[in-house]
This record gives C-alpha cells, structure tokens and sequence, in this order.
C-alpha cells in the first residue's frame, strides 16, 4: 500500500469568506506578488486538483508560469509541470477548454455512470479512472499516492474544500484574505456548512501568518487540533 499525498488546500477569499463574486468574469481577490506565491506552491507540488465546476467557469490553464520554477522541477528529475486533476459527477468536461490543452498530465476522476462519457468526449486529452458510484476522496488519494503523488495541492472550489476539510484529508490548509467584501448570498464560499472534525470548538494550529502586500497569508494545520 503507497502513501497518500500530503494534501495542501490553497484558496484566496474575501475578508467575508467568499471566493468569487456572482458575475461571469472571475473576481482576481490576490495581488501579484501573492499570486507568485501560489505559482511557487504549484511548482513544489506533484498534482494540483481543481473542481469541475472551477473549470467550467474560469477556464484555467493551471500551470507553473515561471520559466525558472519549470526548469528548476526538469533538473530536480520531475515532469515539467506537476499532474492537473479533476474530479466530475456529471462528466459534463468539454474538450475544448483550456485544462485539457496546456501543462503536463491529466487525469480525471468520476463515477461509473459519467466514465464512458468522459473518456469519449476527452479521448487521449487525459486519463479517466472511475472511482464507482460515487467519488469517494479516499479512493482519490489511495490512487494518487499510487502514481506517485507526494504532495498534492487543491486548489477549490468551496465544495472540494468542504468535502475534505469535513473528511480530515487536509494537512495544510494556505489562505489568502483579500481586503474585499463580496457579500453575495450565491457567491461560492471558501468553505460549506458541514459536520466538520471537532466541531466549532476545535482551534487549528497555525503555521504561519504573512503580510504580501494588501493581503494577508495565513497557514493551518487542520489535523492538529488544540
Ligand atoms: N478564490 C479562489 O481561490 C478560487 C479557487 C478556485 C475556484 N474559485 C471559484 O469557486 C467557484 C467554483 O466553486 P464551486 O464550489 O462552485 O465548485 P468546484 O468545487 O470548483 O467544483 C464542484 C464540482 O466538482 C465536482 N465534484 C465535487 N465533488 C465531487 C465528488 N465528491 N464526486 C464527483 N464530483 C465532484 C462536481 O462536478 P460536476 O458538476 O461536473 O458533477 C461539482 O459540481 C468559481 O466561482 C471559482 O471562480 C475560487
């Protein structure tokens, strides 16, 4: 039996906890500097795993952007760009956005009744493992530990971040608070209501806590709970 990765939640939200706001054009809630922040974290990170419904609206390429961080991986002995992961219930992944065209590997995970959809409509654009009737997020760690993920970086949405944050599967978890307020009811928020580990009484560690210009990063530990 291989290790699971090591799973790090990374998301950027708004002082009043959302990650987007409600028009079509994604809300940028980090600076430069903190977005080259995350691109080092990507770099450092064997997959990155980002929720379908992420890619339906942002339309992401998902990459490493610095030419020096790609390199740095090459000459370390990795793949140039870490593995982009997906998980769907629908499989409604068309093949023409931009996820399926750029960067390395891809590997989607869905259920037994979308795998056949999936694997026509994406062809060799990626890999497709059925984890059964449903997507169960130890089956999707069991699996990436086997294809030799390490360290595994998540990138949302909110309803990712929920389910693993509410299965304790989440190491780290790196937040960004920007100083904006959405304030919209159907904004997607960094995390769901949900029967979360400990309860509201837990207090989480924390790691770090770092002005980057106008926001401010901060790093828990959601499994060492006081
Ligand atoms: N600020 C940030 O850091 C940040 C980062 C990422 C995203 N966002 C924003 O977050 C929003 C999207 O978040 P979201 O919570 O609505 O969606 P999401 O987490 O990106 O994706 C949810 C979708 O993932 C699939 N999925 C999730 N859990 C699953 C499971 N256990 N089994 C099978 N499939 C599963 C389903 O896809 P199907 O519908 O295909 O079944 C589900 O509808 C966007 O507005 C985006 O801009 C912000």
């Amino acid at each position: 039996m291989t290790a699971r990765p090591y799973v790090v939640l990374s998301a950027a939200m708004s002082v009043d906890g959302y990650l987007d706001d409600t028009s079509s054009q994604r809300l940028l809630l980090s600076n430069s500097e903190d977005f080259d922040r995350v691109d080092q974290v990507r770099a450092e990170s064997d997959a990155i795993l980002i929720g379908a419904t992420t890619i339906r609206k942002d339309n992401p390429r998902l990459l490493v952007n610095s030419d020096e961080r790609r390199a740095r991986r090459v000459a370390d002995g990795k793949p140039e760009f870490p593995l982009k992961v997906t998980v769907t219930q629908s499989g409604d992944l068309p093949a023409d956005l931009k996820f399926w065209h750029h960067g390395g590997a891809k590997l989607v995970f869905t259920v037994d009744d979308a795998a056949e959809k999936v694997s026509a409509t994406l062809g060799d654009l990626a890999d497709v493992v059925s984890a059964g009737p449903d997507v169960d997020w130890g089956f999707v760690l069991d699996e990436l530990g086997r294809r030799g993920v390490k360290r595994l970086m998540v990138e949302g949405g909110g309803t990712i971040h929920t389910q693993l944050m509410a299965a304790d599967l989440a190491d780290e978890v790196h937040l960004a608070i920007a100083p904006l307020l959405v304030s919209q009811a159907a904004a997607p928020r960094f995390l769901g209501t949900a029967d979360y580990p400990g309860g509201s009484t837990s207090r989480m560690r924390l790691l770090e806590a770092r002005a980057i210009g106008d926001v401010v990063l901060l790093r828990y530990a959601p499994k060492e709970r006081g």
